[in-house]
């Protein structure tokens, strides 16, 4: 399990390994915009201010992967304790 802190809502919660991002913040109240909850549209696009993002999606790049910089909350995970997103 990772923590999650979406830093426009002020919520964080903790995702365990049966849940994704998507679903644990989706449960907490924060509003998330998704689609095909298999990490291909790229709907659920969102900004990784603090933490390792574990990309498990199939709509960045190579670079984009590498750099950490936003992360699809429907699939990916977390390398770190915390991640802290731009929702
Ligand atoms: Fe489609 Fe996450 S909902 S990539």
């Amino acid at each position: 399990a990772f923590e999650v802190e979406c830093q426009r809502s002020g919520v964080s919660v903790t995702v365990p390994p049966d849940k994704t991002i998507y679903e644990a913040v989706e449960e907490a109240g924060v509003d998330v915009l998704g689609s095909c909850m298999e990490g291909v549209c790229g709907t659920c696009e969102c900004d990784v201010i603090e933490g390792e993002p574990d990309p498990r999606d199939s709509v960045l790049s190579e670079a984009e992967r590498e750099s950490g910089a936003t992360i699809m909350i429907c699939v990916s995970r977390s390398r770190s304790e915390r991640l802290v997103l731009d929702l």
